[in-house]
């Protein structure tokens, strides 16, 4: 019997799905609608102490269309705007209601021990199931020696989660910033220090774009910008890149995320190594509603596949991830051209031709692939506008 509970560091989730720690989990009474609804948990809103100053720009957003879809999001938006003592009465409020979803603490504090055991302590017995530490957010913190200007830094990153593990008495994840050389670094050295799990990605640092007319950058605070957090569904190669590169090296639970749209995204996560996934931007833009369509996806794709939950899935993909030099190079495809759909545009002609191998013809309505010339590189079955080449 297929179901979507599973358990992660002894945690049972209903579902695997989380809200991610943003807007969406930033009022108390908005996380309890998004229980109702159906989500399975939620990572709150980066809590500080109340004495960090947390004063937000306008605006804070910019995007990426295509068309009227949200393909990439950027955000100069700082941390929660709650108090702790908000926070503690929220977290026992949706506890007593919900006591079935999962609540994790996401918390940040100056780089100084008794700050960061101070804010653990204090959420130890709120009725969180886990911490989150945001070690990760890209704009307005690092200036403050804090945020990604710690999860950018092995040495602080171990140091914070060794304070963090001195005191916690709730399972410890460490949320990861993309914006590093080599994100299984700063992963080992964490784990090392006691780490319990992981969490990435967080947003990538960007800048969403320029104002030609009067060279203002975007999002545009009174004429000038800030660098931002990149989100959404253009960043999911690379939250997909980073988990599962935690996968293949560390056994740790993974609470993946980045540019989650569909449930089939939260499987691709889950085949390269994440245990349950946090969605952010597509709930800021979709609203908490998408929570019905990705419950019941995943439910139907585990079914046909014959798993039992989502853990049977996990990391199914990690085997067939190997080095450039491992590849199979002995096997070449090649383009098959669907005549019922080929319109004969050309573009593909065009295109081989403009980028090196010229191994396709226009003859008599009909693309001829010249196969000594092909090398199988599959360029023209992604630039056909009617989907009418696939590589076989
Ligand atoms: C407006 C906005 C605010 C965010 N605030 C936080 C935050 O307070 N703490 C945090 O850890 N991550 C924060 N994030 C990052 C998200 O939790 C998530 O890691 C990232 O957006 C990637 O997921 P997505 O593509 O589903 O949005 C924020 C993201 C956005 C877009």
């Amino acid at each position: 019997m297929t179901s979507l509970k599973t358990s992660v560091l002894g945690i049972d989730f209903e579902n695997p799905f989380l809200l991610a720690s943003a807007p969406p989990t930033a009022k108390i009474e908005s996380i309890d609608k998004a229980f109702s609804l159906g989500w399975g948990g939620a990572v709150l809103k980066t809590i500080t102490p109340d004495d960090l100053e947390m004063i937000e720009a306008s605006q804070r957003y910019a995007t990426w269309h295509n068309g009227s879809k949200v393909c990439g999001f950027e955000n100069i938006e700082l941390l929660s705007h709650l108090t702790i003592q908000e926070w503690l009465d929220g977290i026992k409020y949706l506890k007593q209601k919900h006591p079935t979803k999962v609540q994790i603490a996401s918390i940040m504090a100056p780089v100084v021990k008794a700050e960061w055991q101070n804010m653990v302590k204090t959420f130890n017995h709120s009725g969180a199931d886990a911490f989150e530490l945001n070690f990760s957010c890209p704009h307005g913190m690092p200036e403050k020696g804090i945020g990604m200007a710690i999860g950018t830094n092995a040495e602080v990153s171990a140091m914070i989660t060794g304070w963090v593990k001195e005191v916690a008495e709730l399972p410890v994840f460490v949320k990861l910033s993309p914006n590093v050389t080599n994100i299984v670094e700063i992963a080992t050295a964490v784990e090392k220090a006691g780490a319990d799990g992981l969490a990435a990605i967080n947003t990538i640092q960007s800048l969403m774009g320029v104002d030609l007319e009067n060279f203002e950058p975007k999002p545009n605070v009174n004429g000038q910008s800030t660098f931002g957090g990149y989100s959404g569904i253009a960043v999911k190669p690379i939250g997909l890149r980073c988990v599962a590169q935690l996968r293949q090296n560390s056994k740790l639970p993974i609470l993946g995320m980045g540019g989650i749209s569909m449930w089939s995204d939260a499987a691709e996560y889950m085949a390269v190594g994440a245990d349950v996934v946090q969605i952010c931007t597509e709930v800021m833009v979709n609203g908490y509603s998408i929570i019905k369509g990705l419950k019941k996806g995943l439910e139907d794709y585990l079914e046909h596949k014959g798993f039992n939950s989502p853990a049977d899935l996990r990391d199914k993909a990690i085997k067939n991830l190997t080095a450039h030099e491992k590849l199979n190079k002995a096997q070449q495809v090649y383009p098959s051209i669907n005549d019922e759909i080929c319109i004969h545009c050309g573009k593909c002609v065009t295109i081989c031709d403009e980028s090196e191998h010229s191994a396709l013809t226009l003859d008599n309505g009909h693309i001829e692939v010249n196969k000594d010339k092909c090398v199988g590189c599959s360029l023209c079955s992604h630039v056909c506008p009617k989907s009418a080449i696939s590589m076989k």
